[in-house]
């Protein structure tokens, strides 16, 4: 009777013990993660990014796929998040349209979709709780006021006389592609005189930018300003302007997006003129925006990054602190 009191006790401790280890120890969420490609060093930056504070965070983990640029990667890897029951699926949008179907499977399944960088298009948001990251109008509008401060102050525009504008675009149905394009035009709408006379789709990659550059100065080789949505393109345009004998940042004006290092320094060195920032650092946000979900706080629809813009005046100051 004695030794069965000594094993109830026993008992008694270890069912205390592993509860309390129960309360200690938090629940564990699966994130499943479909990230767009590796396009450009924002890209490395923004996924770095969030697969470190998912990591990072004991309470978390990660199912992570790589799109490779192509939609049909990211929509198997949506469908196969789903089939794994993770708790959310965190995602950027290749183009804006083509995941209503698969949102929807993901919103009967009762699986919360947080999103990060490109949205969806508009008529899909409605399966998304929150969205993180630029306004990309936003971007596109600083760009064309950059410009018309920048023609002005050098006296290169005088209000009548044809400004001949390249703009480099980013994937054709990508968010950032079409309210960058819609920003600049919001601007150019004001001054008459500007003429853009070579728009195109560089991919947001280096390579392509070069490629396009190349045909644009080819059939024009008067071009004054080049207007690229992303500094990778930008980056890859100032090689094909240089091949062509030209002076980038003095014979064509260069304005980008993203303000990555390889765009500071060309700004520094005055081969370009202006980038305008577009935070890829969203991991930690997106992060929170797990954890209250997970404490059952409603999240706001969206949620917006605060971003500045560099040219000659500030970029060289502000190179030895730039993170991507
Ligand atoms: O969606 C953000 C854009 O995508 C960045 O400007 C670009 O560099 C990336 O490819």
């Amino acid at each position: 009777m004695k030794r069965w009191g000594k094993v109830l006790a026993l008992v008694a401790v270890a069912m205390v013990v592993v509860s309390v280890a129960a309360i200690a120890a938090p629940k564990t969420w699966v994130v499943g993660f479909t990230q767009v490609g590796s396009e450009s060093e924002w890209r490395t930056a923004d996924t770095i990014s969030v697969q470190d504070s998912i990591t990072n965070d004991p309470t978390l983990v990660m199912v992570y796929s790589d799109a490779q640029q192509k939609q049909e990667n990211q929509i198997k890897a949506i469908r196969s998040f789903i089939q794994r029951k993770v708790n959310v699926i965190l995602f950027t949008a290749i183009v804006e349209t083509g995941y209503g179907t698969v949102l929807q499977e993901a919103q009967k399944a009762h699986i919360p979709i947080v999103m990060i960088d490109r949205p969806v298009a508009k008529e899909d948001m409605h399966y998304v709780l929150t969205i993180m990251g630029s306004d990309f109008i936003k971007e596109g509008e600083k760009a064309g006021n950059w410009l018309a401060k920048y023609l002005k102050d050098n006296g290169i525009d005088d209000g009548s006389t044809p400004i001949d504008i390249a703009e480099l675009q980013g994937t054709t149905g990508a968010a950032p592609a079409i309210d960058r394009a819609q920003g600049f035009r919001n601007i150019a709408k004001d001054h008459p005189n500007w003429q853009i006379n070579h728009s195109q789709d560089g991919d947001f990659t280096s390579s392509q930018g070069k490629q396009v550059m190349e045909a644009f100065l080819k059939a024009d080789p008067k071009i004054q300003v080049l207007f690229a949505h992303n500094d990778q393109m930008a980056l890859g345009a100032i090689q094909a302007i240089k091949e062509a004998g030209l002076q980038p940042g003095k014979d064509i004006i260069i304005i980008g997006m993203d303000a990555v290092k390889g765009m500071f320094q060309a700004i520094v060195a005055g081969e370009a003129n202006c980038t305008i920032e577009c935070n890829p650092l969203l991991g930690p946000q997106a992060v929170q925006a797990i954890h209250d979900l997970r404490a059952g706080k409603k999240l706001p629809a969206r949620i917006w990054t605060i971003e500045s813009q560099f040219d000659a005046t500030n970029a060289a100051a502000a190179l030895p602190t730039r993170q991507y």
